[in-house]
């Protein structure tokens, strides 16, 4: 079992992982049945998925787990998989918004939004929305964004989100596509903290797992000389910062996730198992945050 969750029973709860299948969500989900949770894992690749969760029951006796069929890139999936987990469980108590795609070639999802916003944000901002009367139900639930150190590449464009009037920079949509990780976050926060529904933001540190599969070494050197990615690493060289293992990458979603230590609070940003306030103030900014949600909305319900 995942460190953080030494001692801590979650027989009674139901927790929600995107991106289920690989890395970061993987491991949670590891780690929420083992501490006995009710886990949903959902993912888009069928093998993948049920690879995960043979991998679960082979190390976890009685695991509970359901897995479903989710593609960030269709809000009919999204709203599919919604539905089905509706019928599954009548509360959710936590909701991991953990599956992302990173420096991805240009693209549109099926909808037409470019495809790191589409992926990384729109999709898990329809499919929260969609949950939200499962969360409500759960009497205290909390929804755990995975956002990055990268939100610092870049602001959100809220004129032109989906790059259509801009030439594209995949470095600049992810950063603006973890941005809006973080400003779901703040305004989910303020919305749902009355109904008991806490939001954060997580950055997991930088962990080995399959999410550079779009990069080049070129992309690592440029990503290594860009300006804001000084801010990222500090004074440290890029090609030196610390890699974690997703074990140890995974501990400050699941904090996020259990930790008594973070009851009253939200729409904070996370990092290293503590609550951050070096986070860009863009990312945390209300007024945007209250845009970027009501363009968000829009974007859904036009699509
Ligand atoms: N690793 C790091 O150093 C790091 C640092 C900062 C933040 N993060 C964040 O951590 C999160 C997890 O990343 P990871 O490192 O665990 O990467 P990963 O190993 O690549 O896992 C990403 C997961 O997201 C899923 N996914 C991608 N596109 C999807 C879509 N359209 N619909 C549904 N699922 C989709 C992937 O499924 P497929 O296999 O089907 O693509 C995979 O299960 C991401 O949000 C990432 O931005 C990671």
């Amino acid at each position: 079992m995942n460190a953080i969750l030494d001692g801590i029973d979650l027989s009674d709860r139901v927790c929600v992982v995107t991106g289920a299948s690989s890395g970061l969500g993987r491991e949670s989900a590891r780690a929420l049945a083992g501490a006995g949770a009710h886990v949903v894992l959902a993912a888009r690749n069928g093998d993948a998925l049920r690879k995960a969760d043979a991998r679960i029951h082979e190390g976890v006796d009685g695991a509970r787990t359901t897995t479903v069929q989710l593609d960030l890139t269709s809000l009919a999936s999204v709203r599919a998989a919604a539905a089905t987990i509706a019928q599954l469980v009548p509360a959710v108590h936590v909701l991991m918004n953990n599956a992302g795609v990173m420096f991805t070639p240009f693209g549109r999802t099926e909808n037409g939004f470019e495809i790191q916003f589409g992926t990384n944000h729109l999709g898990h901002f329809e499919l929260t929305r969609m949950l939200l009367p499962q969360l409500e139900a759960a009497d205290g639930a909390r929804i755990v964004n995975l956002s990055s150190e990268g939100h610092r590449l870049a602001d959100i464009d809220l004129d032109d989100p989906n790059w259509e009037r801009r030439d594209y920079d995949k470095f600049r949509a992810y950063g603006a596509a973890k941005t809006a990780n973080v400003l779901h976050a703040v305004e989910l926060d303020r919305r749902m903290s009355g109904s008991g529904v806490r939001a954060f933001a997580v950055h997991p540190g930088m962990v080995a797992t399959k999410l550079a599969r779009h990069m080049t070494r070129d992309d690592v050197a440029a990503v290594a000389e860009l300006p804001e990615q000084r801010e990222v690493s500090g004074e440290r060289e890029f090609s030196k910062l610390e890699v974690l293992t997703p074990e140890q990458g995974a501990a400050t979603q699941l904090w996020a996730a259990v930790s008594r230590e973070i009851d009253g609070t939200g729409g904070v940003y996370l990092a290293d198992c503590t609550i951050r306030s070096d986070v860009a103030p863009y990312a945390i900014d209300a007024e945007r945050a209250r845009r970027l949600w009501q363009l968000s909305e829009r974007l859904c319900d036009q699509a």
